[in-house]
């Protein structure tokens, strides 16, 4: 049996399966590489959902983590660290917001701006208390846990987890006059994604959030961004509302604020928000520890000396243009922002997933999402020539399913 074959039969045996893994076991990460147990390499256009926007084992990370692992870890916050107030500082600096709440996921800073939206609907707009709701969009993805799955438009994600939790009303995404008609005077906040990640990848029309901030303003109701995916430089902007407003009433962030080598998130908003919480309202125990607090300063000013939301703007659209360029009757769609791209497939003409299957086998790693979109979301560190590299696997692929393995070429 080859070692890929053991370890997942391993894994298979002592883990719940609750993911459905390409068949590859990395063991090695440098840049945009990894590499598997057979060490071969591959070039990773997934980065972890996003997460890995610096790069596989970024060089000045490790040494921040390397440091201050040897200083002070985890002190909960019981105490006062010298590390959690310049980490934050600089995550107000670059989001425009007041202030912060750190976190370490995603679905955690999710949580954490449901309470902070529901608290401020009781306190600051006199709501009645239990009535307070939340606008979401269809199609969202924010996370796994028990409330937030409840307001899915996935069943899968929720119909076995019932009983679910109320107090969600869910309209179209990008359509702003569906938000005005939701609101109604228990209406605390309108919680969306900028652009929609593990809904496909989905670009709203142009000057929907500009137009969702003005209602929200005209109808007193908190305008809260999920910018989990979406965040720090992904979308070719340091966030993704920047390519419309100046800035929301709350945040959330996370994936890439860890800089790809620990979990990192946080809930932002604006003062009159954020100074409601009191002692006792909310808490986690690794939240802002030392060690996630250096790794999330450190990973903050890369991304600002390295301009990675620069690079992913101009690779972004380099990629772009190349994708849409292939002239293949599978692509239905390529679209996307930054390095953020999605290549949505034909479902009658090829399967999504047997394409990211044989791109594996050529050595680039990508995964399907929403079933037929392929997501091209490479460390923003990748330069032209690794894109190329990719391109030429992508397009090879294409070539040998359209002539069911002949030697017919796409052409481009
Ligand atoms: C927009 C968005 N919000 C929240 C989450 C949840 O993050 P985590 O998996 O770290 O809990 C994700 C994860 O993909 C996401 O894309």
């Amino acid at each position: 049996m080859a070692k890929t074959d053991q370890y997942i039969a391993f894994e298979k045996q002592v883990t719940a399966q609750n993911y459905a893994p390409l068949p590859v076991v990395l063991t090695k990460g440098e840049g945009v590489y990894v590499w598997d147990v057979e060490e071969r390499c591959y070039t990773d256009m997934m980065s972890a959902y996003s997460a890995v926007s610096h790069g596989h084992c970024h060089p000045r990370l490790l040494r921040v983590l390397q440091e201050q692992a040897s200083q002070l870890c985890i002190t909960s916050r019981a105490f006062y660290s010298d590390t959690l107030a310049p980490f934050l500082d600089k995550l107000c600096q670059v989001s425009k917001m007041d202030m912060a709440l750190p976190m370490n996921t995603g679905a955690e800073a999710v949580e954490t701006a449901i309470k902070a939206a529901r608290l401020w609907g009781y306190k600051h707009k006199n709501i009645e208390h239990g009535k307070a709701e939340i606008i979401v969009a269809s199609n969202n993805f924010h996370g796994r846990t028990t409330t937030i799955v409840s307001f899915s438009s996935q069943e899968e994600y929720k119909h076995d987890f019932a009983p679910l939790s109320t107090g969600f009303v869910s309209i179209e995404f990008g359509d702003a006059k569906a938000l005005e008609e939701a609101i109604t005077e228990n209406t605390c906040a309108f919680l969306v994604e900028p652009m929609q990640g593990e809904g496909g990848i989905i670009i709203p029309p142009a000057g929907w959030l500009k137009e969702v901030q003005q209602i929200c303003q005209r109808h007193n109701v908190l305008l809260i961004l999920d910018e989990v995916q979406t965040g720090l430089g992904r979308t070719g902007k340091m966030f993704a509302f920047e390519h419309e407003i100046d800035a929301p009433d709350g945040l959330v962030v996370g994936k890439a604020l860890g800089g790809g080598v620990y979990p990192v998130s946080a809930f932002l908003g604006k003062k009159e928000v954020m100074e409601l919480f009191t002692p006792g309202s909310h808490g986690s125990t690794f939240g802002g520890n030392p060690l996630a607090a250096a790794i999330g300063l450190e990973a903050l000013k890369i991304i600002e000396e390295e301009g990675l939301a620069f690079l992913s703007r101009q690779q972004g659209n380099y990629l772009m243009d190349k994708l849409n360029a292939i002239d293949s009757p599978m692509i239905k769609e390529v679209r996307g922002k930054g390095l953020w791209i999605g290549v949505v497939i034909d479902k009658q003409l090829a399967n999504a997933h047997d394409i990211c299957l044989a791109m594996m086998q050529k050595g680039v790693l990508a995964k399907e999402t929403h079933g037929n979109v392929i997501r091209f979301a490479p460390p923003l560190t990748i330069t032209p020539e690794q894109l190329d590299s990719v391109l030429f696997v992508f397009k090879e692929v294409l070539s040998e399913i359209q002539g069911g393995r002949s030697d017919q070429e796409v052409s481009i």
